[in-house]
């Protein structure tokens, strides 16, 4: 079953994924709900803790919908996290303060004989509540995007129990005993197709995939742990709902880009800041819908500096199929007044 508003004429975002050339890209930010705005720490108080915050059906429908009622986006993302998965597959996960995730880590495939597949439905029942929610309460032109880690970024937390620099403990077992390896990422992935099918049911109409620690692999390491999940991931959503766009986001893969686009079978990928954008136009642009390379610094900085940076970006990118976007999420710091300003320049661009 396909989502029920997919086929809604004034949707930019679903246009231009599916590589219609409009009068001006869609805009919309990654972490665009978040600790920058002043009501979300707000509600975030009222909560509790992070994960009540995902949880509750009430607030994360809130939260979701402030920056739309600020400024003039093209597209909500889901509040959610992409460490709910191994909190449903039954390794605990804690937010703490300043710090950040923190999980028991996995570390071997006998370990992974506690985790069950078991719960995924039931454990992330509210969060289908907030997306059947969401897909009521946005304006029209608003597309509402579902997502979830890539299995590799996943897992990479799962195994360190942390974030890391270098994702050190993953690449280490992925090295030394890629078959155990193997078992914890076919259960993540298996368990992403299902969350993520249950996005699309409730009304996620464009889901993106976030593979934010796919720097640093070897070739055939990106093969094994980045594109191919990938790759199984997209091929099931196909099967499932043909019509939903996926957008990749393999943060800090460079030129594996290439590869990435070429054997995943992803709609549109997504780009850091360090990706240059004559080669990514050139290289990938050519092949699909682009999203993304804005540096967050510059809409820290504001001013002159993002006005420049957005003008190169529309300049280089403006003729082809490209969704505006971060290459990275938003920062605590970012002043909303920079975001307005950057959504108003975008939302008046013309080709
Ligand atoms: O607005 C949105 O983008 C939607 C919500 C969203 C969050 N996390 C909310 C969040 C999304 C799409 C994510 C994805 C996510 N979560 C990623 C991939 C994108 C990326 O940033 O690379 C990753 C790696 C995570 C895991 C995660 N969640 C970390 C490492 C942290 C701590 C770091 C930090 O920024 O605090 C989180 C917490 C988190 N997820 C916050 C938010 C708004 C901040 C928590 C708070 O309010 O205290």
């Amino acid at each position: 079953m396909s989502s029920k508003t997919s086929d809604q004429p004034n949707k930019r975002l679903l246009k231009t994924l599916r590589g219609e050339i409009l009068d001006r890209p869609p805009i919309w930010l990654m972490r665009q709900a978040g600790r920058y705005l002043p009501e979300y720490r707000e509600t975030r108080k009222r909560a509790g803790s992070f994960l009540d915050l995902c949880y509750s059906p009430d607030f994360a429908t809130e939260v979701t919908l402030q920056p739309i009622e600020r400024f003039d986006l093209d597209a909500s993302i889901l509040f959610a996290d992409i460490l709910l998965i191994p909190d449903a597959l039954g390794q605990d996960v804690v937010f703490r303060e300043g710090e950040g995730p923190v999980l028991r880590p996995v570390t071997s495939s006998e370990e992974l004989a506690a985790l069950s597949l078991d719960q995924i439905d039931t454990h992330l029942a509210p969060v289908m509540e907030t997306v059947r929610r969401l897909s009521k309460a946005l304006p029209s032109h608003v597309t509402l995007i579902g997502f979830a880690g890539s299995p590799w970024t996943v897992a990479t937390y799962m195994v360190n129990g942390r974030g890391s620099p270098d994702q050190r403990a993953a690449r280490i077992w992925a090295h030394r005993d890629p078959a155990g390896f193997q078992i914890l990422m076919d259960m993540v992935t298996t368990a992403t197709i299902q969350y993520l099918r249950n996005q699309i049911d409730a009304g996620a109409e464009v889901i993106q995939l976030f593979d934010s620690w796919a720097a640093h692999l070897p070739d055939p390491e990106f093969e094994r742990w980045s594109i191919a999940p990938t790759a199984r991931i997209v091929t099931a959503l196909k099967e499932s709902h043909p019509n939903v766009p996926v957008i990749g986001f393999p943060r800090g893969a460079g030129a594996s880009a290439l590869s990435y686009v070429a054997k995943t079978g992803i709609t549109a990928v997504g780009i850091d800041t360090g990706v240059p954008a004559i080669w990514a136009r050139d290289e990938l642009q050519s092949k699909v819908p682009i999203q993304g390379n804005l540096d967050p610094f510059a809409l820290v900085a504001g001013g002159d500096a993002l006005r420049n940076e957005t003008e190169r970006l529309l300049q280089t990118y403006g003729n082809g199929a490209y969704v505006f976007n971060l290459g990275h999420g938003i920062v605590p710091e970012t002043p909303p007044e920079n975001v307005a300003n950057l959504v108003d320049h975008v939302t008046s661009w013309r080709r």
